[in-house]
């Protein structure tokens, strides 16, 4: 990992985020916890978050330009989202990072990233 470079920049710009979204979902749609969230068509959602991450991870501010205000939180609130799911939804994470072969002190500092989302996201006992 190069300190001096952004999360985005780090994974390899476009087509390092592209990789992770691309692990990322089928892990979420093989998820018993997770799935059911999910629409079946899984291809809008993950352009949605390559846009997202692309922008949150320091790269171009996709999301922004073609949605606007991301409001996130807000945008979670229609699902049901437990601790548990936001545990479950991290482990993907870890385990998409593991499959595209990010290093590990790399991996840590994503995780790290998106841990205070994934926890703030959740809206349900
Ligand atoms: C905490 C656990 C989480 C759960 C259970 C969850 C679940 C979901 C679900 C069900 C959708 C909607 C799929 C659809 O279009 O029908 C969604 C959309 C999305 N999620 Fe999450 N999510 C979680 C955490 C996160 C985190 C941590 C991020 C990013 C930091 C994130 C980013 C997004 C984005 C960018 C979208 C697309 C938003 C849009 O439709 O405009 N999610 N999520």
């Amino acid at each position: 990992m190069n300190p001096n470079l952004s999360i985005y920049d780090n994974l390899g710009g476009a087509e390092g985020v592209r990789s992770l979204v691309e692990a990322f979902y089928p892990r979420v749609q093989q998820n018993e916890l997770l799935s059911p969230l999910f629409p079946e068509d899984i291809m809008p959602v993950m352009d949605k978050q390559y846009m997202f991450l692309s922008q949150f991870f320091g790269g171009p501010a996709l999301f922004s330009e073609a949605f606007g205000h991301p409001m996130m939180r807000a945008r979670h609130m229609k699902f049901p989202i437990t601790d548990r799911h936001a545990e479950e939804w991290l482990g993907c994470m870890a385990g998409a990072l593991i499959e595209i072969g990010v290093e590990d002190d790399l991996r840590d500092f994503v995780l790290q990233r998106l841990s205070g989302p994934a926890h703030h996201f959740v809206n349900t006992p």
